[in-house]
């Protein structure tokens, strides 16, 4: 039998999994996407070139291997076409190696425009969602409303039309002058034409095949642990789980097929959207990280918040994700620091605690710890007997405060700046 490694963000997103996700492909027969859709943006960098990508899964760049969308994805036709023909364009065709989910969930025109108006609604409350349309997507799902990628082959125009028809009711009691749908809507039936190319399966049956003749599957989380509907600082979260057990619920498969679950983190700590975040800066100090790790959402380009690394908030999410492995990114970033700080613990009404309160909306003093920095260039080294000592004692020190070991050390957006401890 093989297994499911599970491979997901910490924090609130950005960690760098597309990256990793990258450099894990060549370990495994198939990559996953389990949950969300092109709200998130996962970077990987080799051989000079770039690439962003929000629905297609990070594996795609390493042989022949196959890539799945999964049930719990929701996928928009227009940006999922554009980001294929992008890919196309630059040399890499997906059509034989990625297949999707009849169960994905589609994402309208008229879903967009609906987390528009939640969000005007909400005025200063607002999540500042990446507007892509994922919460009223999920929230179609939920309410069982939904299009699902299965409908294309059935009488998709009627099922569509209903769906329009109940989003312009909502969009119309919320005081929203709905816009013309013409173009939009000529659009997005062009993409859905152009998504039939694609091989549409009953993907648990694919990954539970694979799994059974001894084939071992990557599942590539995307957001973070700390944006998770259930778990995560509520109500500025996503839609979806994107703890591990969504990749149960996302893709078919039991939590007994589950292997490693690699848990990735920043050496430090970004947000991007509104909501809690106990150890932003505002200084020179945040200013550094923010510019050092070109800290930039990968789909929207809003500036994301910088903070030191938070380990009551990691300790809560590697505890709610049962992580075996972590992974460290972004080292190189605080390569010019004197002094590094890492928050300990949260004092709440003058009482100290490292457990990960109910709500983090509230007057919390982040306690940290203080770990000389190692003030010199990470990005060149490639085996970890080159890395400077009080480098490897602050991972000493984060594998002690989390009990779990470090596996990966990320030293700059490249491919190769990995180094692979065990
Ligand atoms: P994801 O959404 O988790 O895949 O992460 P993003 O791609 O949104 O953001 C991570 C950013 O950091 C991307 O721009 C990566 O190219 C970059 N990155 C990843 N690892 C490293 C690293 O070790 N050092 C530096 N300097 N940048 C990195
Ligand atoms: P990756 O996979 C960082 C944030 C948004 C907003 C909240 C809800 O690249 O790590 P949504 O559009 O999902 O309804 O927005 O979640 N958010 C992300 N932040 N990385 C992401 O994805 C994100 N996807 C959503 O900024 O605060
Ligand atoms: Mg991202």
């Amino acid at each position: 039998m093989g297994r499911v490694d599970v491979l997901l963000g910490l924090q609130w997103g950005d960690e760098g999994k597309g990256k990793i996700v990258d450099v894990l492909t060549p370990r495994y027969d198939m990559v996953a996407r389990f949950q969300g859709g092109p709200n998130a943006g996962h970077t990987l960098e080799f051989a000079g070139e770039k690439y962003v990508l929000r629905s297609v899964p990070s594996g795609i760049f390493q042989g022949d291997k196959i890539n799945i969308i999964g049930n719990g994805v929701v996928l928009d036709p227009v940006l999922f076409r554009e980001e294929v023909e992008s890919l196309f364009n630059s040399g890499h065709p997906l059509k034989d190696r990625l297949v999707i989910s009849r169960k994905a969930h589609l994402i309208l025109p008229t879903h967009r425009l609906l987390d528009a108006a939640g969000e005007k609604a909400l005025g200063a409350q607002k999540v500042g969602t990446t507007g892509k349309g994922i919460g009223p997507t999920y929230t179609d799902k939920v309410s069982r409303h939904g299009v699902r990628v299965g409908d294309i082959e059935g009488d998709f125009e009627a099922n569509y039309k209903r769906a329009k028809e109940r989003h312009l009711g909502m969009l119309r009691g919320m005081g929203v002058e709905v816009p013309d749908l013409t173009q939009a809507e000529a659009d997005f039936f062009a993409a859905v034409e152009y998504l039939r190319q694609f091989r549409f399966v009953d993907s648990e049956f694919v990954i539970n095949n694979t799994l059974k003749s001894g084939k071992n599957i990557l599942a590539e989380g995307a957001q973070g642990s700390m944006l998770d509907i259930d778990f995560g600082s509520y109500p500025f979260v996503t839609s979806s789980n994107t703890i591990c057990a969504g990749s149960c619920v996302g893709l078919g498969v039991s939590p007994r097929a589950i292997g490693d679950v690699y848990g990735i983190f920043k050496a430090y700590c970004t947000r991007v959207g509104a909501g809690p975040f106990p150890t932003e800066l505002f200084d020179e100090d945040g200013r550094q990280m923010a510019e050092r790790g070109y800290e930039f959402g990968a789909v929207t380009g809003r500036p994301r918040r910088c903070g030191w690394i938070d380990l009551v908030a990691l300790r809560y999410t590697i505890m709610l994700n049962g992580v075996t492995k972590l992974i460290m990114m972004k080292s190189d970033v605080l390569d010019t620091f004197a002094t590094i700080k890492a928050c300990r613990a949260y004092r709440i009404n003058g009482v100290e605690t490292r457990d990960f309160p109910y709500s983090i909306e509230q007057e919390i003093e982040p306690i940290y710890d203080e770990i000389p920095g190692w003030q010199c260039d990470l990005t060149a080294f490639d085996r970890e007997e080159q890395l400077p000592k009080a480098f490897l004692d602050y991972v000493a020190y984060l594998e002690r405060e989390l009990e779990v070991p470090i596996a990966i050390l990320s030293v700059g957006p490249d491919r190769k700046q990995t180094i692979v401890r065990g």
